[in-house]
């Protein structure tokens, strides 16, 4: 048979024009995106009277596909390292942690098992005996694994718990969760076959933490039905207020209990890199898992997640399969594969632009943007305590703070509120400049803003709230 031309192969040179045209356009990017609208939506109909097209069958020259994909895809989206992005939580990123996944993505590394790239496995344990080492989680028991984000975390998470905790048979286990906490827990709880019955959602206290209160009461009211609480789900850093839960007191109870403790800290982990302010998260070094999203505060790109143990062979006894045609491969327990820590078994590398991007900034430069984010929330706070347009509705927590527009001098009432702060929050949207959604607190409407871009300045804030005003004031409020 002869072989085909048709391999892909491109020339050195086409390669290296594609290559540097690809990256001036990152570069370009990270350079002019504070110039930028954060906000870049479009219709379906827009969408498919650009795109929509059957597969061609013959080729494009690439440089022409290249442009239309730069000309037309790629500001087409939100920009979420935008210093005005403020809604949901954000990604910041970083230029070392994109060149990083690009070679990652290059080189094709296979990060699933040892013998595939011993490389890849070995930075994997490196960034992740870093994290053990900042939860204070043991070095030589505990492990993990780096998931697409924190919703496979929170998943990974929960199918171990639930081996751990209850083996085959769960039909009778009990979990329960703050009314605050991410819905991505809900999901991964009934991906993995539990019943609405079997979770109870906990309401939370004034300052939106976890009632423990309520939360005993549950446990106890479950024990006399000869049901079997089996694990608990704290919050560190809720994304609505940015909330951490009475980690130690959630702790003792899951010691005294026999319960799982499992900690959402997908966005608020970050704060443990704080020397300012770790002390937050204190009783998370006693979580039995906790999950962590690089891809938010740790400024990563996508997709990074991360799920830290107290003991890696809780995630082995829940996750290893030992397929016949993986037999050559199976290695030793020191010499880890990834695919026996989680559900993946073909992996991306991602522990690379972890790993790149702390070598390259160092450590000291993440406390200090985390620690600048956490003060920039508080400094707001304080602007807006001071001002007679605004009141705080959950203060500066971990960066993130929501507020209102309610001037004092015109007595507004509650349903006039919601409507002006919806309609002023759709206004700051129209303009294009931030992007600012409202949430719902205690049944109110309230602007919310997370603040984990470094490179938002209290000036982008002023401008903003400045904005806000206008816009109230244009409506008549
Ligand atoms: C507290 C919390 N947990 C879990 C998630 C889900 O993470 P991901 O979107 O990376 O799947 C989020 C996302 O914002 C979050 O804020």
């Amino acid at each position: 048979m002869q072989k085909t031309d048709k391999d892909f192969r491109l020339s050195e040179d086409e390669m290296r024009t594609y290559g540097y045209k690809v990256i001036d356009a990152i570069v370009n990017h990270f350079s002019t995106q504070e110039q930028k609208s954060p906000i870049n939506l479009a219709t379906r109909k827009e969408m498919d009277d650009l795109f929509l097209e059957q597969a061609p069958e013959s080729a494009t020259p690439s440089q022409e596909v290249l442009d239309f994909v730069l000309n037309n895809v790629l500001n087409k989206a939100n920009i979420l390292t935008h210093p005005k992005f403020y809604s949901f939580v954000p990604g910041p990123s970083n230029f070392i942690s994109s060149m990083s996944d690009t070679l990652a993505t290059g080189f094709n590394v296979f990060s699933g098992g040892w013998n595939a790239s011993a490389a890849a496995a070995e930075l994997e344990i490196v960034c992740l005996n870093w994290m053990l080492n900042w939860f204070k989680f043991p070095l030589k028991r505990g492990g993990g694994i780096f998931t697409s984000g924190g919703s496979m975390a929170n998943l990974t998470a929960l199918v171990t718990a639930r081996t751990q905790k209850c083996g085959e048979d769960f039909s009778r286990a009990i979990i329960y969760m703050s009314d605050q906490t991410h819905s991505s827990n809900i999901k991964a709880i009934r991906t993995i076959g539990f019943r609405k019955d079997q979770i109870r959602i906990i309401p939370t206290d004034q300052e939106f933490k976890i009632s423990i209160n309520k939360l005993k009461n549950e446990i106890a009211k479950d024990r006399l039905k000869k049901l079997t609480p089996f694990c608990i789900i704290a919050n560190a850093g809720t994304t609505n207020t940015g909330t951490i839960d009475n980690l130690s007191e959630i702790a003792t109870i899951c010691k005294t209990e026999d319960i799982w403790m499992h900690v959402d800290a997908a966005y608020g982990g970050a704060t443990i890199l704080s020397k300012q302010y770790a002390h937050l998260l204190k009783g998370i070094d006693k979580a039995d898992s906790i999950t962590v999203d690089p891809h938010k505060w740790f400024f990563q790109p996508y997709e990074m997640g991360c799920l830290i143990v107290r003991n890696a062979k809780w995630l082995r006894n829940t996750f290893t399969e030992k397929p016949e045609y993986l037999k050559d491969v199976e290695g030793n327990e020191s010499e880890i594969n990834f695919f026996d820590h989680g559900i993946q078994l073909t992996r991306r590398f991602r522990a690379l632009k972890f790993y790149m991007s702390i070598k390259t900034y160092g450590l000291a430069h993440f406390r200090e943007a985390i620690t600048y984010n956490i003060d920039l929330a508080i400094a707001l706070e304080d602007k807006l305590r001071k001002s007679d347009q605004w009141e705080i509705v959950a203060p500066a927590s971990i960066g993130i703070i929501n507020f209102r527009y309610n001037p004092i001098a015109k007595k507004l009432d509650e349903k006039t509120l919601d409507e002006a702060n919806l309609k002023i929050s759709k206004g700051v949207m129209a303009q294009q400049k931030a992007h600012m959604v409202t949430t719902t607190l205690m049944g109110q409407v309230v602007l919310r803003m997370c603040l984990i871009n470094p490179r938002t300045t209290m000036t982008h804030l002023e401008e903003t709230i400045s904005s806000c005003e206008q816009i109230a004031t244009e409506l008549g409020y």
